[in-house]
């Protein structure tokens, strides 16, 4: 079985509920993907200046933003430090409130990093444990996804939270990550100064193009997905097929396999085919487009 990795090989010949919880679990290293770890790396190792530089992590819901940030989260726990015995947290991950406010946000920072607080605080006081609680887990990335969900706010909420994130870099030399959809992006252009430090990093949708991407994709995916048999998943054919019946981000295209892996399992076939394809139950964009103006 030279199609799969070692541990997927191994997982193949368990039943099926194994295979499918493996299958949550796929991490899968594309060129954007190595190229924004290899970024968030760089804010790690950056020495503590008063002008971090920062990232901003843009693309469609569902094209594995999150995915990339948890994945180095995970690299990156909380650790007891050797010299003064006290826990560390290097990252920090929040997401922006739906309707953001200054007090929401600190909230969700104080939450995140375990620190008590009463709601009944004054928001001094709320603002000044969130610097201490940082300061003091010697935080040096402070993540924040749904970014755009900044733009909910009205213009003056939007300048104050922008701002307060501009003051609690400043103070404690950490480095903003940002996350989310292309709104995102404007929603960090009304400030310029802020704008300025963050470096944009986009995930575009998969596509069939000159390099190859996509392909490579589908050939990851096939080397982790546990079936004993070869799928071809990079046949041309199949791999346009599969671009067709999705809206062409990651998170589609991997349950659209998980899927038909999961088809191929209970058929025992073990190989994904234009047939699998063609059997299982998935609603393509064409299908839902046609429901949606039916009920109109
Ligand atoms: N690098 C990856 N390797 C394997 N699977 C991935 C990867 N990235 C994303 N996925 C799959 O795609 C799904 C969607 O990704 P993710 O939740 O990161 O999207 P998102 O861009 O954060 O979406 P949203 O804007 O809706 O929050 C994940 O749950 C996972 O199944
Ligand atoms: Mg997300």
């Amino acid at each position: 079985m030279t199609h799969l990795t070692e541990k997927a090989k191994a997982v193949s010949a368990l039943p099926l509920k194994e295979r499918v919880a493996y299958m949550n679990n796929m991490w899968i290293g594309y060129t954007q993907a190595v190229n924004i770890l290899e970024g968030l790396q760089e804010l790690l190792d950056h020495p503590p200046s008063h002008r971090m530089p920062g990232m901003l992590i843009v693309g469609a819901g569902n094209n594995g933003k999150s995915h990339i940030l948890n994945h180095f989260l995970k690299r990156n726990k909380a650790f007891v430090s050797k010299e003064d015995d006290l826990v560390k947290l290097p990252i920090v991950y929040v997401q922006m409130p739906a309707s953001p406010s200054e007090k929401d946000f600190y909230i969700e920072i104080l939450d995140a990093v375990g620190a008590p607080y009463k709601i009944s605080d004054r928001p001094d006081r709320r603002a000044q444990l969130v610097l201490t609680s940082l300061r003091s887990l010697n935080v040096k990335i402070l993540m924040i996804d749904e970014f755009h969900h900044l733009l909910a706010g009205n213009s003056t909420k939007q300048r104050q939270l922008l701002n307060m994130l501009k003051v609690l870099s400043n103070k404690l030399g950490i480095s903003l990550v940002g996350a989310g959809t292309k709104e995102a992006f404007r929603a960090i252009q009304t400030d310029p100064q802020l704008a300025s430090r963050f470096t944009p990093y986009v995930l575009s949708k998969w596509k069939m193009d000159e390099d190859d991407e996509y392909l490579s994709l589908l050939a990851s995916f096939e080397k982790l997905l546990p079936l004993q048999k070869p799928s071809e998943l990079t046949d041309e054919k199949i791999a346009l097929k599969i671009l067709t019946m999705t809206d062409r981000t990651i998170g589609q295209i991997s349950s659209l396999l998980k899927l038909c892996a999961r088809h191929a399992i209970s058929n025992g076939t073990e190989s994904i085919t234009l047939k699998t394809l063609n059997e299982v139950k998935w609603k393509t964009p064409a299908d839902i487009d046609k429901e949606q103006r039916m009920e109109i």
